[in-house]
Formats: C-alpha cells, structure tokens, sequence
C-alpha cells in the first residue's frame, strides 16, 4: 500500500472525529472507519448490495411480522468475530451517528434487534452470532457463555458435561442469552432456582466509550443494571452464570381438559394450589380454542397443564393427588427424561428428538405466523365467571390463534427481593399470563383484526390482574405500553409509566445507571431506558 493510500483511512478518522460526518453515503464512511481500525473487518460486513444481506437479516427474524418489505432495513449488518470488531462498531457509529441495533437470537417481540418503527432511522445490525463460545467449569458449577449463543447450545453444553447441571432460562432453543438474560429470563426451574437473571455472576461488557469491563471494573449499579433491566447501558459480550442441580432424571406431564371436561373448574381450582405447591413442581396452562375432539365440526376451549417436577413420576401423582386431585393425573401423561430433553418435549419435539436438536438455530416456533405477545401478572385467583369471558373472547378468533399462557409462580420467586436486580415481580404474583395473538394472513388488514382483538382481550383483563402499576414483563416487550420516540429518543416522564410497569420501583435506579453510563443515549431503541437528561 503506498503512502496515500495508508494515510487516507487515517485523514477519514480524523475528519470523522473532529466534525463528524453527515453524509448522503454514511455507511462508505463507517466501512473507512472500520477498515482504519482493522483492515480485515470489511469481510464481516454486509451491505444492502451484498447477496447474503437478505438472508442473513432474514435467519433469525423470530416473528415473521416485520419480515415484510415495508419493515425498515438496516443500512447494513456488522458480525463481529472478537471483542475489537465491536469496539471499533461502537466507535465508527458513534462518529458517523448510525444507531446500533443489537442482536443475539434475534427473538425481541418487537423486531426491535434488526428494526425499527422510524422509517427515516439509520441503524446497522449488530449480529452476534460468531460470538458463542460456551466453557462449562463442573467443579465450579459455572459456565462462561457467550451472548450470540442460543439456550439450546448452551443447555447442549451443560448437558454434555452433566446429567445432574442445569442454568434456570427459558423454554425455547433458539432465544439468544444476549437478549433473554438482559431482559430476565424464565422457564422451568423458575420456582426452584429463580430466573436467568438471578443466576448470572460475572459479565463482560463493551460500554459506550469501547472499554471491555468485567464486574469489578463496570461496578456494581452497572452489574445491577445489565440483569433484567432491558439491555441499552453496553453490549453484553458473555454471561458467567451459576449452574443449579438437577436430578439425574425429572418427569414432564400434559394433561389436556375441554371445556366438557371441566376445564373451567379445573384452571380456577389451580390458582389456589399453584403457588404453594414444593418448589420441585413448574406448571404451565395454554389457553386457546381448539377443534373439539368429541364433536364434529365444532370447536371448544382446551387447557393444556405442562408440569415439570424435578423427581419421578410417582413422586409427582402422588403429591397431585393429595394437593390438586382435580387435575386427575395419571401416569401416563407422565415421562421421565434428562433436564435437557425435557427442553425438548416442552418446545414440542418428538420423544426419541435426539439432544443435538437442542443446537438446531432454524427451527421456528411459530412458522410463517406473525404473532404479538402481551404479558399480566395475576395475585388473586380470577373467579369462575373471569374465565367464562375468556372463553368468550377466545371463541371470537380462529382455532389456535389466539390465546393465553399461565405460567406458576410462588417458590423461589416470591423469596428474591424486588430490588435485588431490576426484574421486580417477585412475592404476590400467583402466575405471570401471557396473552398472545398468531395469524398467517398478509396485510395490514389482518394484522390490525388481530392486533385489535389481542388488546380487547388485554382490555378484558384489566379487572382480574396487577394494578398501579398494571406489571408487565420487560422480555415480552409490548410497544402499546409506551414507547420512545421513533429514533429511541427518550423522555424520562413518558418512560416513567411503561418503566414502571416493567421494572417497578426499579425504574429509577435503571435511569440513574443509565445516566452514569451512557448520558448522551447512544444505545437506544423504542423503549430503552432514558438518561436523566431527557427530562422534559
Ligand atoms: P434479540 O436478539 O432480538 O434481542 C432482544 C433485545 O435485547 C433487543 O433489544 C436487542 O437489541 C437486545 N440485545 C440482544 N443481545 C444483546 C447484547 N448482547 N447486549 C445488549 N443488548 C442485546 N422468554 C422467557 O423468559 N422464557 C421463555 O421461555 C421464552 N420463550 C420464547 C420463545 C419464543 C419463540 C420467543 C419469540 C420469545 C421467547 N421469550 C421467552 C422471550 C425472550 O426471552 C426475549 O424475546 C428475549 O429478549 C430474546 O432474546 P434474543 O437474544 O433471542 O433476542
């Protein structure tokens, strides 16, 4: 290279730092910017002219409803390979003003990790995922993984060390830990182990200013801050977590009830018992409409109970038996299997699936639906005739397109403080719900059929959940609840209120990290947390 050559990414740089750039070509920029910093980094960029750029955006878009044309584009996608490509990243958006979007497992219900809701928005995607290196340690029983990996991979792991390991996170393979822990994560083993959050113990961290801290350096408002409270204070490198015990062996159940089956009385009887169940017991119900299995032609509403116990089958009936009769479960809803395959059998694989399934990053859990998530915290059981307007409003859409998910809380959950990490909802919640709407359909028009039926049955709620605030949990992210500005422009009073539903009283606390750590808001999205400054 002859010297113009060598001192013109070097001119670039300077210009960039001194004026900044507003160009009509920001990402060739940036590119210089990048290639001034690392003359290799260009291969792991990807233009919009690239050939791969769209199918690289597309593999890990979870919800099909912002893979549309009229969904905003990255200017360009960035997948670091080492720390110093992303330190480089932060630098070069920062001089030339383009918002970074992170992405782990690419899972935000929002699309907010590879979109935006502002067209006029210029924002590069972050991909993570080269970057998912996991180390398991058993005599420590810790593990360091890396944000770009999947929990399949890292339950893989764990379980390719250990029958008897496990790390307390969610039930689907593909979501990523960058996201998943930022934002809490649960599953489980939630009732015996609290959430993925709550087991972190180290981390490592690329903050605004490019430095790499780990938990000595960034402190502990910062660690606080990283563990549930959304994910815009740095970019989370690797997690060191602490794994739990398990049996070597723990049984799964299903049981399904329609409503002439009694399932009205049935999910009402299993508010009372299901937060004072042992700890050993998880229980999930699925509310939705089905095809009736005993009537032609007609349709009914089913509750599907998925129930984990760490213990065998017997254990299991017999506690039921004398703590939740009504249930009726009988052995053969029951199978015994490894922690790590009873992954599997909740995400819905086949019982001979083998574990390397877990490593699969394609499967999809909702096809070619597009879907939108609410989320409730429930603390006094919802009487018989709350239920009956469930049904009623289930019975307004398709089969299998709308519904809701109950999910046991109790145990070590209402043992964690609210303010222990910015995940608040701890005692007093009986189950956390998930409302949900899925549907196939293109176009506005659909999309705005189900999206307002989803916030009829939100509407519908309201009496029977948490009030002041009406809670709702910070990785099922809903934008009805609030938002930023288009760019991610925050106004502390306007976050104030969807903040608060997220994270309680743990907002505030949020804000002043934010505040220390990143003033001038460089990451931001629709709802991150704002820096005190943008007090209005
Ligand atoms: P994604 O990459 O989209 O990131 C989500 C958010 O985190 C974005 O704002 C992104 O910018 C940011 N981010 C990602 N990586 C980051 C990093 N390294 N540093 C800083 N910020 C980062 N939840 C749960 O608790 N239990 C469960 O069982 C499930 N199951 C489940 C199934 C399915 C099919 C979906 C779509 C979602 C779930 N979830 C869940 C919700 C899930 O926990 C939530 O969407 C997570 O944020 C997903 O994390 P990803 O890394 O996959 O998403």
């Amino acid at each position: 290279m002859d010297t113009a050559h060598r001192s013109f990414p070097i001119l670039v740089a300077l210009f960039v730092l001194l004026f900044g750039v507003t160009s009509s070509q920001p990402y060739e920029e940036f590119l210089q910017c990048l290639e001034f910093h690392d003359s290799n980094i260009t291969s792991i960029v990807y233009t919009r002219a690239n050939s791969s750029f769209s199918s690289l955006l597309e593999s890990s878009i979870r919800n099909p409803r912002f893979d549309t044309s009229a969904t905003p584009k990255p200017l360009l996608i960035f997948t670091p390979r080492q720390i110093s490509h992303i330190q480089s990243a932060i630098r070069c958006s920062r001089a030339h003003r383009i918002q970074i979007r992170v992405r782990s497992g690419g899972h935000d219900y929002e699309g907010l990790s590879y979109s935006t809701i502002s067209p006029s928005l210029t924002f590069l995607v972050l991909d993570l995922r080269n970057l998912r290196a996991i180390q398991v340690d058993v005599p420590s029983k810790t593990a360091w993984a890396q944000a770009g990996a999947t929990l399949g991979e890292l339950y893989y792991a764990i379980a390719a060390e250990s029958r008897t390991l496990a790390f307390p996170a969610g039930m689907w393979p593909t979501v990523g830990l960058g996201g998943h822990i930022s934002g809490g994560g649960y599953g489980s083993l939630l009732r015996k182990h609290g959430i993925a959050a709550d087991n972190v113990v180290d981390a490592q961290v690329v903050d605004v200013e490019g430095r790499i801290l780990d938990r000595a350096s960034m402190g502990e408002d910062l660690f606080w801050a990283i563990r549930g409270g959304g994910n815009t204070f740095g970019i989370v490198i690797a997690w060191k977590i602490k794994l739990v015990p398990v049996p070597a062996s723990v049984t799964a159940c299903t049981v399904t009830r329609t409503l002439e089956q009694n399932a009205t009385e049935i999910v009402h009887r299993w508010q009372y018992v299901v937060d004072k169940l042992s700890n050993d017991v998880f229980f999930m119900v699925v509310l939705n409409r089905v095809v009736n299995p005993i009537q032609a032609n007609a349709t009914t509403i089913q509750a599907s109970f998925n129930s984990l116990y760490l213990g065998s089958i017997e254990g299991l009936i017999l506690m039921m038996e004398a703590k939740f009769p009504d249930l009726g479960l009988r052995r053969e809803n029951c199978v015994e299997m490894s922690w790590a395959k009873s992954i599997l059998y909740f995400a819905g694989f086949p019982l001979n699936s083998p574990l390397e399934s877990l490593l699969d990053r394609t499967i999809s859990a909702t096809g070619s639906a597009k879907f939108k998530g609410k989320s409730d915290y429930v603390k006094e059981p919802i009487p018989i005739s709350g239920f009956e307007g469930i049904w009623e409003k289930l019975k307004e859409v398709g089969v299998q397109t709308g519904g809701l998910i109950l999910a046991s809380y109790g145990g070590k959950m209402s043992e964690i403080p609210e303010s222990s990490i910015p995940f608040p909802h701890r005692a007093g919640n009986i189950y956390q719900v998930e409302e949900v709407a899925f549907w196939v359909e293109d176009g506005v028009e659909a999309a705005d059929g189900y999206l307002n039926w989803l916030r009829g049955l939100y509407e519908y709620m309201t009496p029977y959940v948490s009030k002041n605030p009406r809670e709702a949990y910070a990785n099922y992210r809903d934008l009805d609840i609030g938002r930023n500005g288009g760019g991610g422009e925050g106004d502390y009073r306007r976050a104030r209120s969807w903040g608060s539903s997220y994270y309680k009283n743990n907002f505030d606390r949020l804000v002043r990290v934010k505040t220390a750590v990143d003033p001038a808001n460089f990451f931001r999205n629709e709802q991150s947390i704002p820096p005190l400054s943008s007090w209005r």
